[in-house]
């Protein structure tokens, strides 16, 4: 039907931030709201798509629609992005870690006088690169995000082809707008036609609008 264009299509969508043990009582994480991803994984199921939302820990309620699949590190968010294949479309909103610490300790690092612990950082998987890369499960359409604070396009450009995705929704998080942990957003969207350097720049939207304007997008390009 016209109002569920995407009916009978699996969509995955990864949003909030990941935590990153350090010990059993402790973790590093970032502060993303996960307002962004939980909107667009309501969106895409209120078109109609079969929607998993693998979600970081979030103080949101879970979006109507979607199956939830809580995750706390980047490990775990990949692993349940994985099982949740095969979609014809992939979003990472996740705010994923990009370091986790080396060797977690099994029991409460102590204060013991030795002085502070050194932490060792490993590298964490890049899920948008992983979901990404050609192979038989590879989403028809991998949409990724950027947040920049200055040369926004050029760097979204070098990012998409980076990561390997096929759209990045750029926002420009500079102070003035007031992206983070706000409600609004202006995105530029890249990729979304033939010509790799075009960009379709949307006005400053709420991240609801956002959300509904991309799964429109996604439903047109996935057609029926
Ligand atoms: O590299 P950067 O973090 O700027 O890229 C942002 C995009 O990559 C977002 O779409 C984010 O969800 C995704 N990402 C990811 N896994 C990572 C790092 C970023 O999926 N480890």
């Amino acid at each position: 039907a016209a109002d569920r264009p995407l009916a009978g299509r699996r969509a995955l969508v990864t949003s909030g931030p990941t935590r990153e043990p350090i010990d059993p009582v402790r973790y590093l994480s970032n502060h993303s709201s996960g307002k962004q991803g939980h909107a667009i994984a309501a969106a895409l199921a209120a078109l109609g798509a079969e929607t998993t939302l693998v979600t970081g820990p979030v103080a949101l309620a879970d979006p109507p629609g979607p199956r939830v699949v809580r995750v706390e590190s980047a490990e775990e968010m990949l692993a349940a992005c994985r099982a949740a294949l095969p979609v014809e479309v992939a979003v990472c909103a996740a705010a994923v870690a990009d370091w986790r610490v080396a060797g977690v300790a099994g029991q409460k690092l102590k204060k013991d006088g030795g002085g502070p612990p050194r932490l060792e950082l490993a590298e964490n998987p890049d899920i948008l690169a992983t979901l990404s890369k050609p192979g038989p499960q590879r989403p028809r359409l991998v949409v990724g995000f950027a947040a920049e604070t200055e040369r926004l396009v050029e760097q979204a450009i070098a990012k998409r082809a980076r990561k390997g995705c096929d759209w990045i929704l750029a926002n420009d998080v500079s102070a003035p707008t007031g992206t983070f942990g706000g409600d609004s957003n202006r995105i530029h969207l890249i990729g979304g036609s033939d010509d790799p350097q075009a960009v379709e720049s949307w006005p400053v939207l709420s991240k609801t609008e956002v959300a509904r304007r991309l799964a429109r997008r996604i439903a047109e390009s996935l057609g029926d």
